[in-house]
């Protein structure tokens, strides 16, 4: 073996290393740039607002972001949820929201800026838990009278699709819906409705 093979093989090595570590400093160099556009962990505990995109969101499904470190829903309803609503106002506890928490220009038969798109904090307000996402049509455990909606594991309150609590439950009102506001029509700001119409 030639140490001339050794030497080349040694420098090829310090080379990449020095490469390396220089592409390293370059992307820490990035980073605190990057990150000091963002909204600071602490200022979104403080209650930032949190951007939450919504163009991929399958009519039917639903999406959740944090928002002052709780669970934020957004659901877009389909053209039947948006039919099957007013249904439910006789068996609910509060259908039109005058005892629940919602901005003003969510105090409406949808409890949404756009009727499509609902913004709930994911939260229940008997306890406290947080309710699970059932938007199936009459599961066999939640009834064939069930047109979708969340149910509480804890003790069982029942909301729809606007988050309005079913009669009987132990959570009191509707679950709450948060500030908000439409950026574009693909883009949803949580916590700041400057703007909203
Ligand atoms: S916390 Fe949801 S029903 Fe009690």
């Amino acid at each position: 073996m030639s140490t001339e093979g050794v030497d080349t093989s040694r420098r090829r090595f310090l080379t990449a290393a020095t490469s390396v570590v220089g592409a390293v400093g370059a992307a820490a160099a990035v980073v605190p740039l990057v990150s000091s556009m963002q909204p600071s962990a602490r200022a979104r505990a403080a209650g930032a607002p949190v951007e939450a995109y919504i163009g991929k969101l399958e009519p039917g499904a639903m999406m959740t972001v944090e928002w002052r470190g709780k669970p934020v829903w957004i659901v877009r309803r389909t053209e039947k949820t948006l039919k099957d609503l007013p249904t439910l106002d006789t068996v609910l506890t509060d259908p039109e929201s005058k005892a629940s928490l919602q901005p003003e220009y969510a105090t409406n038969e949808h409890r949404a800026l756009n009727p499509e798109f609902v913004v709930l904090v994911g939260i229940c307000t008997h306890l406290g838990c947080s309710p699970t996402f059932r938007p199936e049509l009459a599961p066999a455990d939640l009834g064939e009278d069930w047109l979708g909606g969340f149910f509480c594991p804890c003790h069982g309150s029942r909301f729809d699709l606007a988050g309005r609590v079913y009669a009987g439950a132990p959570a009191p009102t509707n679950l709450e819906v948060p500030p908000y506001s439409f950026v574009t029509e693909s883009v949803i700001l949580i916590g700041e409705d400057q703007g909203a119409a």
